[in-house]
């Protein structure tokens, strides 16, 4: 499509069912109460000239560009700030107003550097746009005469973007953007009147509090703040609209280019998770698609100590189709498997389940979730019925309480955390669980009520202890309990038993047994109460119990099934959700179906044609351990790179060295890859065609911007592997991917690429029941019939701090880098985290003689790694955290083999470790090696 425009209807939307009628320039039209009288116009088809307002923000009223005329009213009111009156006669082009607009106009271009043709934003600029459409042909007062600011410093400290002060007409547009929008009040509006300047308090935009989102870049009207790439590559001439590949909050973005060439990513308006917001990552780091590291080129080599040698496509398929029937004739059916990646769409996802279970003939097929929300599935399905979130992401602009447990928003979810903070800005109470302080607690405009900073491996004793307190001081909703829920009797029977009271567990969970009540209390009181959390819930020993915890505590208070409440997981990957959906887990057929029940596999048989295996297969451990043993001997590995990713990481190298054949299906030349003996290069995000869905379950459609760059889609490859072993696979295209999922999926059969096109996205169940999808799962009843209560004792964690590992390690992200970094690392994000560091609080730090910026070493029971220590009274005493971006740091080498009961996700957020600062000649050589990919 050609470049798309959105329209601007230049402040917000107001709800409500009441409307007034007015009439502009002779239109009428009826609208909310509240609206402006410059959206009423734009809506009736009449764009008043602005140049301070636009409709991402509430209207401000300093250009007075936007004046009008109206019936009985004095003067000429600006239409921005004026709310429609019901029977109110307005007028927006008079000789009087177009006298008035003209002058404004010639004020501005005035002080204004005249370098239309050569400005970057030439064609794009809403000053360059008014001066036109207000007629202005003559500037009186002789431009850049006087006192001026066309001399004013440019800063180009951002990476991504410049900031031109000699073009900025102080409308103040970037300053409510980054406080409306992104939240982070990191711009103000210096001095006054003629004085008055944008400043990011005081210091350049890369070293301020800016996060780079974008917000201010898209909000600004002229080129003052312009994107580095629109000024080196021009304006872009076609948009195609598609989906972020970094976090599980699924932005839609219009992926803006010139020719073939990438120019810009634009959030888009209409993106059902985003409403037009983005995270630096999303709109900025997508360098990594075009970087030199990318192979291009399928790579065969007999051992994976030989070089690797460039094959075609032909051949590398036939390789992998061979060597893999081989093994399975020496070695049995059960011998080879599969891994599916959460950062591949739907469609590449279950055509790597199918080959793996139609043309493998086995069920050994494992997801990366494993790793991370694999316990939100198994605790959501238990309780509820199924393995999702419950709400969409609006739904917490109606939340009265937020709890956050174990998940850091602004750094992993930006985009939904900007969200989250405009409700606590406007009155939501906050209650955070964690460890460490993350910023939500403490941010501008924002401080929770509560923050209980639990010791780590102890969330199920703390949830139980909210539990305790609402059932022990009569704050059960007894009437959702009674009709909607089951087993509520003995679970409330144990958790009232005085072991789980908040007293009881003070010891154990470091948190004062009065802040546990007062905060239990709040959030029974409401009346809507939200969870939202993390791989903090998730990544322990009892993840599951602590997800069974936190849906029995949401159903004891009737916090389920309506706007505002729920228990929501915020999933990391982009395609989380989806690749759980679409079947990868070895027990799973897409939709969440047992392999063990005979009618769904019936389904998959018939249509398949070949029996399908009542057994569950192999989970990504089961595979390291039975590679070790010698009795697994193939691995498909797509686009997950386990060797930096997952725990113990000599155990993991110790199973990837036993395979026969491994092959790999990514980007880059990962860590993983070393372990390889075929390399399938991957598509970036930009040629993908297919479907992401994000963590509220809506259903995204990712549109190729370019064609693939290795020449094939990753589903076809696959499906040309499948068909080399013998099992006939062809899609024609990626929507009949979908259509085969939609018939087989009871919860995605409404869906069709059509119905993404029509309506933009659905989320999921989308079926007749409801054509349009689900926002909000479990209204009036829970999708097992009654949500049930689970039990949920505590079991600590066999990890137990030592007199020889003291300290406790927990792990995390940080907003500018993304999981192993394989892309992040790859962009200009490397300015503001190059390496990996450990936060560690400053009496640990003392007592180990450790100064801020030294180099430690970080050791567990299996294994040690080194990174330079940042001084942090974040931290709790006794508690370290560090990131695992850079492989470099190789922060789970220290990780143990401790994993969920239920579903074997890696206990990542305790490991008991020791850290002492290096000697100098050992941190003389680690600099040395320590050199994180250089960005581009
Ligand atoms: S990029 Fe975002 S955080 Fe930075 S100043 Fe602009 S709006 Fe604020
Ligand atoms: S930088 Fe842009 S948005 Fe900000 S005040 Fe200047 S012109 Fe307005
Ligand atoms: S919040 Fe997540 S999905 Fe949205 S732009 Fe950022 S990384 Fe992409
Ligand atoms: S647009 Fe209304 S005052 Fe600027």
């Amino acid at each position: 499509m050609s470049l798309l425009k959105e329209p601007d209807y230049g402040t917000p939307a107001r709800k409500g069912d009441a409307t007034v009628d007015v009439a502009i320039d002779g239109l009428s039209v009826t609208v909310p109460e509240g609206t402006s009288v410059m959206r009423a116009a734009a809506l009736a088809g009449v764009d008043v000239p602005k140049l301070c307002a636009t409709d991402s923000l509430e209207a401000f009223g300093s250009c007075r560009l936007c004046l009008v005329e109206i019936d009985g009213v004095k003067g000429t009111p600006a239409s921005c700030t004026t709310p429609v009156r019901p029977g109110m006669t307005v007028r927006t082009q008079t000789p009087k107003l177009e006298k008035l607009r003209r002058g404004v106009m010639e004020l501005y271009i005035s002080d204004h550097p005249l370098d239309c043709l050569t400005c970057a934003a030439n064609g794009d600029c809403e000053l360059q746009d008014m001066s036109g459409v207000v007629g202005l042909r003559e500037v009186r007062y002789g431009v850049g005469e006087g006192e001026n600011h066309l001399d004013a410093p440019k800063d180009v400290s951002n990476p991504y973007f410049d900031f031109d002060a000699s073009k900025c007409i102080v409308c103040s547009r970037c300053v409510r953007a980054c406080d409306e929008v992104q939240g982070t009040f990191a711009l103000t509006i210096e001095g006054r009147g003629f004085d008055s300047k944008v400043s990011a308090g005081g210091l350049d935009f890369l070293n301020s509090d800016c996060v780079s989102c974008g917000a201010c870049v898209q909000a600004c009207p002229t080129a003052t703040l312009e994107e580095k790439t629109v000024v080196d590559l021009g304006m872009p001439t076609r948009s195609v609209i598609t989906t972020c590949a970094y976090c599980g909050v699924g932005c839609s973005f219009k992926a803006e280019l010139k020719g073939d060439e990438l120019v810009r990513m634009v959030p888009y308006k209409d993106g059902g998770a985003n409403e037009g917001h983005s995270c630096v990552k999303g709109r900025f780091a997508f360098g990594y698609a075009t970087h030199p590291d990318r192979q291009m080129s399928p790579l065969v080599r007999e051992r994976i100590t030989d070089e690797w040698r460039p094959v075609s496509w032909e051949e590398a398929i036939q390789t992998v189709a061979t060597r893999m029937r081989d093994i399975q004739s020496r070695h049995g059916v059960g011998s080879i498997g599969g891994i599916t990646s959460s950062r591949c769409t739907n469609e590449e996802v279950y055509v790597v389940q199918k080959m793996v279970r139609a043309a493998f003939g086995n069920n050994n097929v494992d997801t990366c979730a494993r790793v991370c929300h694999s316990p939100t599935g198994y605790g959501l399905k238990q309780t509820f019925g199924t393995s999702a979130g419950t709400q969409d992401f609006k739904s917490v602009e109606e939340a009265d309480v937020i709890m956050v447990i174990g998940a850091n928003p602004t750094d992993a979810h930006p985009v939904f955390a900007s969200r989250m903070k405009q409700r606590l800005r406007k009155g939501a109470k906050l209650i955070v669980l964690d460890p460490r302080r993350i910023d939500l607690v403490r941010s501008p405009h924002i401080e929770a009520e509560y923050h209980l900073k639990l010791a780590p491996g102890t969330n199920v004793a703390i949830i139980n202890a909210f539990a305790h307190v609402v059932i022990t001081e009569g704050l059960v909703d007894e009437d959702f309990v009674a009709e909607r829920c089951e087993d509520f009797d003995e679970w409330a029977s144990f958790i009232a038993q005085p072991e789980n009271s908040p007293e009881s567990l003070e010891e154990i969970t470091g948190v004062p047994a009065a802040e546990v009540r007062a905060a239990a209390r709040m959030y029974a009181a409401g009346p809507n109460s939200a969870i939202y959390y993390g791989l903090g819930v998730t990544e322990h020993s009892q993840g599951s119990t602590m997800v069974m915890g936190m849906a029995n505590l949401a159903m004891a208070t009737g916090n389920i099934g309506r706007n505002g409440v729920g228990i929501n997981p915020l999933r990391g990957q982009n395609n989380v959700q989806g690749s759980c959906d679409m079947g990868s887990f070895p027990h799973e057929l897409p939709g969440y179906r047992h392999v063990s029940d005979e009618s769904v596999r019936d389904i998959y048989s018939q249509l398949w044609g070949t029996p399908i295996l009542p057994e569950p297969g192999l989970r990504i451990p089961n595979m390291f351990d039975a590679a070790i043993d010698g009795t697994f001997r193939a691995l498909f590995v797509q686009g997950e790179d386990i060797a930096q990713s997952d725990p113990n990481t000599k155990h993991v190298f110790a199973a990837l060295e036993s395979l026969e054949l491994c092959v790999v299906q990514d980007l880059f030349l990962n860590e993983t890859s070393k372990f390889a003996h075929v390399f399938l290069p991957g598509t970036s995000f930009l040629e993908k065609d297919g479907t992401f869905t994000n963590a509220e379950r809506r259903i995204n459609r990712v549109r190729p911007v370019m064609k693939p760059k290795t020449g094939k889609h990753e589903w076809e490859i696959v499906a040309e592997i499948a068909q080399a072993m013998g099992y006939p696979m062809h899609y024609d295209s990626t929507s009949q991917i979908m259509d085969e999922i939609a018939l087989t999926t009871p919860t995605f059969a409404g869906v069709s690429f059509d119905l993404l096109d029509r309506v933009g996205s659905v989320q999921w169940p989308c079926n007749d029941n409801a054509p349009l999808g689900t926002p909000i799962m479990h209204e009036g009843g829970f999708v097992r019939g009654k949500g049930r209560f689970m039990p949920t004792n505590y079991v600590p964690t066999k990890e137990r701090s030592t007199r020889k590992y003291p300290l406790i390690l927990t792990t995390g992200r940080i907003l500018s880098q993304y999981n192993v970094g394989a892309q992040t690392r790859r962009t200009a994000n490397v300015a503001w985290h190059p390496e990996d560091t450990l936060e560690i609080h400053p009496h640990d730090a003392e007592v180990r003689g450790i100064n801020d910026g030294d180099r430690v070493s970080l050791a567990s029971r299996v294994g040690q790694t080194s990174l330079h220590a940042r001084i942090s009274d974040r931290m709790p005493v006794g508690v370290v955290y560090t990131t695992f971006h850079h492989p470099v740091t190789g922060a789970n080498v220290v990780t143990t083999e401790h994993s969920d009961w239920a579903t074997n996700c890696p206990e990542y957020k305790v490991t008991a470790v020791q850290v002492g600062l290096q000697s100098p000649r050992l941190q003389a050589e680690e600099e040395q090696v320590a050199v994180p990919v250089a960005g581009s």
